[in-house]
């Protein structure tokens, strides 16, 4: 409808109808509404009255359910205002993707645009209208279990797939088969002290402005309808009552139109912060600072009345909060068609439909990443005897924490995806994945199998290893082990799978290691005891199909990682674009008094931007077309990428720069491009970047974001650690 009848619509809302639109529950509610007042709706204070007036749901989905929760909605709705329904869409719907740090590692936009979309598509038949998604927060500390859902530690990269998620979900929201975004967690909530999830976030306002908000930003400025509010604090002030966060920056700086929603139950636990006296002034607060939705409490809906009554809060930021909802629901066409995508046929035929299974099978070979590769073990022939062993070997708990929709028995594990290659492989699994009392530790039902005779499992796997001529060893950490309240200060994988990687690495047959995990792990063991190792994430519905196209060299690895691997869990957080210190070990050499550990090196196991290919590249130098860049010039910096195995691959050409000199201490380096190229056996192609001032802009001294004057160092290679350099000067 047009937009004065949202206006008028509002002006006829009364203050409860209001307050309603503010309100997010979940499904459980609904589903109970003729009964009395029982279960979720007591313990959250909450009567049937403001049940039929809340404004969304949340995690309620499928066709026919959502139809007829909105059909008695609005049969008993005064007003007709739809319901909203929103879900967590992380990594796909029913059709499941590679977790978003696994996506991250393809450093390829297109395709995670692709895989927005096509979780739009089936969500959105499944009567879903917004999903809360992308996560993007900057993560560089892998003991926090979240970084599975972020896209790894590099601004410039996160911002781009941030947009491309955005453009993916969202297109033209009129039409039905898109579905609404929600960045989220803003702000900060990747980086928690001590990885440990829900905790404050202790940052200085540069770092916050220059390495972590650019990519919520992004997300806004592709055009993101709604914002999340995080859990964390920053600065002491827990971000759903941070004014500063969410309308300085938000509203005022960012222009941000759209609905701010709180996260689960996060107004309520502003009292728990110790910043709100009561639920009153938890509702005080969170309204005041420009939190539009409560998700998942009764704060707003007892409070904000008597607020306004007592002219605490101005009625008019109650409005502006409501249109912004009222003005959402129309975008999506929910006021013509309450029913919006929903359809039972259509959400048969697309769910895990050929087409979509054929990208998510596409999105595994371009997520793996191939760390060894010794002896060129691998491609596998495929007449090798192999022996398949581990807990992942036949496990189809591929999806990751947050794929709640997905239905694992539709999940290709590793042993099928290798039978569907070469109809037989020899298959025991070994090991447990969690030791007994982790498996209390992870706080959510978990099926162990109790029947499962550990002794004789390893001896059943020995034997197995015996015959073949190469094991393929499939191990992990729990998929719950990370996600949300997935923290962990060991980041290992259970003793009994260590035991059975030294079991076989003493029967002295290549071992190619097959990694599944949520996070970095602490891989140093396993990459000493085994000569190929592939980092395969939590790879989804096709995960054991695309493993099995690289493992045989259908598929050739393209996949960087976009989060470094510690050398040791001692490091975290360890990231490669950390700040320049007086006494660099690098300069100076190895010395007590530098900038250095005792025991171990400063370096990553693994790098960003690190991953190996069937197909070898070999760069040249760079080559700058001046030396000397302006304001209103550019510098061509080129490189000639060769290919000079017998293998066809794609590379990622990556470019670094460093400011040598600032006003404030500045990152030893920093990705500023990327550049994707498919080259033939023996090919050669020249890859070009253009340099502006603008990618030198930073916030200075003074808080401006500029760039200063001066000298600077373009690096181009295949990882973080290249040390193919050129320099230039920055003249204003
Ligand atoms: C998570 C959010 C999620 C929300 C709704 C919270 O616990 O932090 O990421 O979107 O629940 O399910």
């Amino acid at each position: 409808m047009e937009l004065s009848k949202v206006q008028e619509l509002l002006a006829s809302l009364t203050i409860e109808e209001k307050i309603g639109q503010l309100i997010q529950l979940n499904g459980s509610f609904f589903e109970e509404q003729e009964e009395v007042v029982t279960g979720p709706m007591q313990e959250l204070g909450i009567h049937q009255k403001d049940i039929q007036l809340a404004g969304s749901i949340l995690n309620t989905v499928g066709a026919k359910k959502v139809k007829n929760i909105q059909r008695k909605y609005l049969e008993q709705s005064k007003k007709k205002i739809p319901l909203l329904f929103m879900a967590d869409i992380i990594n796909g719907y029913k059709t499941t993707f590679p977790i978003p740090l696994g996506l991250g590692c393809s450093f390829d936009t297109e395709m995670i645009q692709d895989i927005a979309r096509i979780a739009a598509q089936e969500a959105a038949t499944a009567g879903i209208a917004v999903t809360f998604s992308p996560m993007v927060d900057l993560v560089r500390d892998a003991r926090w279990g979240r970084v599975m859902e972020s896209f790894g530690e590099d601004t410039y990269l996160n911002c781009q797939y941030a947009k491309a998620m955005v453009k993916g979900y969202q297109g033209k929201l009129d039409e039905k088969n898109n579905i609404a975004c929600c960045v989220k967690h803003f702000a900060g909530y990747g980086a928690p002290i001590g990885g440990r999830d829900y905790n404050s976030v202790d940052m200085n306002e540069r770092t916050l402005f220059q390495a972590y908000l650019p990519v919520y930003q992004a997300a806004i400025e592709a055009g993101c309808e709604m914002v999340m509010t995080s859990f964390n604090t920053i600065d002491q002030i827990p971000v759903t009552a941070n004014y500063k966060l969410l309308h300085t920056v938000l509203r005022e700086q960012w222009k941000f139109r759209g609905v701010v929603i709180s996260d689960y139950s996060e107004i309520k636990e502003l009292i728990a912060h110790g910043i709100a006296e009561d639920e009153k002034e938890a509702a005080y607060l969170a309204m005041h600072a420009g939190c539009d939705i409560d998700m998942m409490t009764s704060v707003y809906v007892k409070h904000l009345k008597s607020l306004i009554e007592e002219k605490v809060l101005d009625i008019q930021v109650i409005d502006d909060a409501v249109r912004r909802v009222l003005e959402l629901k129309n975008k999506l066409g929910l006021f013509e068609n309450p029913y919006r995508g929903a359809d039972e046929q259509l959400e048969k035929e697309r769910e895990l439909c050929c087409d979509y299974r054929h990208k998510a099978r596409e999105s595994v070979q371009k997520s793996c990443v191939l760390l060894k590769n010794n002896q060129q073990l691998l491609p596998l022939k495929k007449d090798k005897k192999i022996a398949l062993i581990g807990p992942y070997s036949m496990s189809k708990q591929l999806n990751g924490m947050w794929s709640i929709y997905a239905d694992e028995k539709e999940t290709a594990s590793v042993y099928e995806g290798i039978i569907n290659h070469r109809g037989i492989a020899e298959c025991a699994i070994g090991a447990k994945v969690l030791e007994e009392c982790a498996g209390n530790q992870l706080g959510l039902p978990i099926s162990q199998d109790l029947e499962f005779d550990e002794k004789r499992e390893l001896e059943n796997a020995i034997e197995i290893a015996k015959k073949a001529e190469v094991i393929v060893l499939a191990l992990g950490e729990h998929p719950y082990q990370s996600g949300e309240g997935g923290s962990r200060a060991e980041l290992s994988i259970s003793d009994s799978q260590l035991g059975l990687l030294k079991q076989m690495k003493a029967i002295h047959k290549p071992i190619v290691v097959l990694m599944f995990s949520g996070r970095p792990l602490d891989l140093k063991i396993i990459e000493e005891n085994c000569t190929a190792l592939i980092q395969c994430w939590f790879p989804g519905v096709e995960g054991g199909n695309g493993i099995a196209d690289l493992l045989f060299g259908e598929a050739n690895f393209s996949a960087r990682l976009s989060m470094s691997f510690p050398y040791s869990v001692g490091q975290c957080p360890v990231y490669y674009n950390h700040d320049q210190t007086g006494r660099p070990v690098e300069s100076v050499g190895i010395n007590r008094f530098t900038s250095r550990y005792l025991d171990v090196p400063n370096q990553p196991l693994y790098c960003f931007g690190y991953g190996l290919s069937y197909s070898i590249f070999e760069y040249g130098s760079i080559h700058l077309d001046k030396k000397y860049l302006t304001k209103n010039t550019f510098i061509k910096a080129s490189v000639k990428v060769k290919n000079i195995s017998n293998v066809k691959g794609e590379e990622t050409v990556q470019l670094y720069i460093r400011d040598l000199k600032g006003s404030v201490v500045r990152p030893v380096k920093e990705l500023k491009g990327i550049a994707k190229i498919t080259l033939e056996p023996k090919e050669e192609k020249e890859v070009t970047f253009k340099i502006t001032e603008e990618m030198l802009r930073f916030y200075t001294i003074s808080m401006t974001y500029e760039s200063e004057e001066g000298s600077f160092e373009v690096m181009i290679g295949s990882n973080s650690e290249t040390y193919n350099k050129a320099l230039f000067v920055l003249q204003k």
